[in-house]
């Protein structure tokens, strides 16, 4: 579904991503962890057609899309969210849903049921929780009916029961055969989720398996686990 190979990225001096490379199948939950500033957000960025690589090449569906929008590769099914979350603050959630995709407002219903924001679909989205507000950010990129959906720290700020809600949605598109990759600092609610988990750490892949193999591995319990954090 999507092949990432040999992907970099500086930031003038700064190596953000390093040569990295990964696969995920159909219908797969990775998990993407690493330490602040590894280089997590900036893949995603690369993956999604926000940042050209300076090297490397992102195959999606077998196509090479290096250098394509992101609103291209959008509508090819391959869409993000953000780690600060972007929905429009001043309109309802039905409205925020419409301007995700206006063509396919017989969807919403069945996004806004998912997301559990069916009863809320006339509230003013700046009146919504921290947990409603992830999952509207992720309802909007359901809107474009993505194949492949990039999640961005989705359980960044939430409580234990909208963390509870957050991952029956992705263990639901995974029951849906959407194929879904996370970035998360929470580890105990992305390995509840994820199938296999990529490290990075400095710009580079350090560990690629099972979240139970990568929570052993000296190299991850090193760059991720020896080191405090800002968040999470
Ligand atoms: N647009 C940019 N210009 C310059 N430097 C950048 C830019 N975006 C990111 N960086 C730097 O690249 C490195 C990787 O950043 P990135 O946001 O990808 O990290 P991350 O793994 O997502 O971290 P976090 O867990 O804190 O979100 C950091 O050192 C960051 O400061
Ligand atoms: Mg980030």
């Amino acid at each position: 579904m999507l092949k990432v190979n040999g992907i970099t990225k500086k930031f003038g001096e700064l190596q953000a991503l390093n040569n990295v490379s990964f696969e995920v199948g159909k219908g797969e939950c990775l998990g993407i962890i690493g330490p602040n500033g590894a280089g997590k957000t900036t893949l995603f960025s690369v993956i999604s057609g926000f940042l050209r690589p300076d090297k490397g090449d992102v195959r999606f569906k077998g196509i090479s899309v290096v250098g394509k929008k992101p609103s291209y590769l959008a509508k090819m099914g391959l869409v993000r969210t953000f780690q600060l979350i972007k929905v429009f603050k001043n309109m309802s959630v039905g409205e925020n849903l419409l301007v995700a995709n206006s063509n396919n407002p017989d969807f919403e219903k069945e996004i806004l049921k998912l997301i559990g924001l069916w009863d809320k679909k006339e509230m003013i989205a700046g009146n919504l929780s921290q947990g409603e507000l992830r999952r509207l950010s992720i309802g909007m990129a359901l809107a474009t009916k993505p194949k492949v959906l990039l999640l961005d720290e989705p359980f960044s700020g939430l409580s234990v029961k909208e963390a509870e809600n957050l991952s029956n949605i992705i263990k639901q598109l995974e029951k849906d055969g959407i194929t879904q990759i996370i970035i998360e600092h929470k580890l105990k609610e992305l390995f509840g989720v994820a199938d296999r988990v990529l490290v990075l750490n400095f710009g580079r892949v350090i560990f690629e398996g099972f979240a139970r193999d990568a929570v052993r591995d000296e190299k991850v319990i090193e760059a991720y686990f020896g080191q405090k954090h800002a968040k999470g």
